[in-house]
């Protein structure tokens, strides 16, 4: 099993410039990250379903420069500056400089665009950091070309997870498990692992994205992450987490559609109780997303279709179901649900297979 110190490049060569490009998906954890400890380790294990079509595209350009002093780089986003962005990436780099000593001696230009529309509350963080880290990876790969491909992913999984932790589940797919996790061999806290033990019934599986509220979250999940310690439901959470995990592994092999919604749905209700009962305590849902909720349940109990809801830490609610569904899902959605999203608006994808240079 890799340690911290595996990451940490010692040796790589020197190159006047380069130019790298990589896309890396969103991804829906099916039990969820909440809860951190320092250096970005999890609080407890998660699993999660990479996305397919919700994707971020970031393009890194990089030129040899005198000074090995400091990072030194542009931020675009969709070819134009994004000043506000760079906060974030000096912490990002600032993170993996142990790791990635390299970066400061290049001038690095990042030019980033999102396949989904902007500020449609669906979280950028995971993506981005996850496409930024494959590109780093891809420099470091141009420097030492002796990487293999397996450390190539695991390095860019860790990378991502010191910029966002989900970040670290979107390098792979189609399910990743992030996390100690004592019935999985090979999981770490420290990157995403693949899960691929996986039924027919998870083939292509859909997630229809209803956005409900587009707005800035009063929350962020890193404040939601820290107000976790102290919080007096804490213990039982994580072990939970645990139990899920292993439910949700064996789910995922058997196949069995009505246990997978049971898991999903307690998850994500369970995550939005965290949020009521920390101090301070915060609701991030809307009345349209329980409205959704609601309507959910009485198609599936009308109509016996293996759909389920799952939230991230926001209002909006993505709808799980099974491929061979999906027209019928499809018609309730837009029959039923269109009217609690913000202007009409919904997103559909599909479970994917991660990072791709392009
Ligand atoms: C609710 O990965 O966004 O989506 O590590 O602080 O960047 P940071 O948090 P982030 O948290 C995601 C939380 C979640 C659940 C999940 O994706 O597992």
């Amino acid at each position: 099993m890799l340690s911290e110190k595996d990451f940490i490049s010692s040796q790589y060569a020197s190159i006047d410039s380069a130019h790298f490009r990589w896309s890396a998906p969103s991804n829906i954890a099916l039990v969820k990250y909440w809860g951190k400890k320092e250096h970005q380790i999890p609080a407890n294990p998660s699993i999660s379903f990479t996305l397919n079509h919700c994707k971020t595209i970031t393009e890194l350009s990089v030129k040899r420069k005198e000074s090995k002093d400091t990072f030194s780089f542009d931020l675009l986003f969709e070819g134009q500056p994004k000043e506000d962005f760079k906060p974030k990436i000096q912490k990002f780099l600032e993170r993996i400089e142990t790791y990635c000593p390299f970066l400061k001696e290049y001038h690095l230009t990042i030019n980033t665009q999102n396949t989904f529309p902007h500020s449609s509350g669906i979280a950028s963080s995971a993506s981005g950091m996850a496409a930024l880290a494959m590109n780093f990876m891809s420099l470091e790969k141009t420097l030492n070309p002796s990487l293999s491909d397996k450390y190539f992913n695991q390095k860019a999984s860790f990378l991502a997870r010191l910029g966002s932790g989900s970040a670290c589940r979107s390098i792979k797919g189609e399910v990743v498990i992030w996390g100690n996790h004592q019935e999985t061999n090979n999981s770490s806290d420290l990157f995403g692992v693949e899960f691929t033990s996986i039924h027919e019934n998870f083939k292509n599986y859909q997630d229809t994205i209803l956005l409900v509220d587009k707005g800035e979250k009063q929350v962020s999940s890193t404040v939601g992450h820290d107000l976790m310690h102290n919080h007096p439901y804490a213990a039982q959470r994580f072990a939970q987490a645990h139990e899920n995990l292993s439910k949700m592994k064996a789910i995922l092999s058997s196949g069995n559609l009505d246990k997978f919604i049971e898991v999903v749905e307690s998850e994500a209700l369970t995550l939005h109780a965290m949020m009521m009962t920390s101090m301070p305590y915060f609701i991030l849902m809307k009345p349209n997303t329980l409205e959704i909720i609601n309507r959910i349940w009485k198609f599936r109990k009308e109509t016996k279709t293996p759909v389920c809801f799952t939230l991230d830490a926001g209002a909006n609610v993505h709808v799980l179901y099974p491929q061979n569904t999906t027209e019928k899902v499809l018609e309730f959605i837009k029959n039923e649900l269109v009217a609690y999203c913000q202007n009409g608006q919904y997103i559909c994808d599909q479970i994917g297979t991660g990072a791709k240079s392009i």
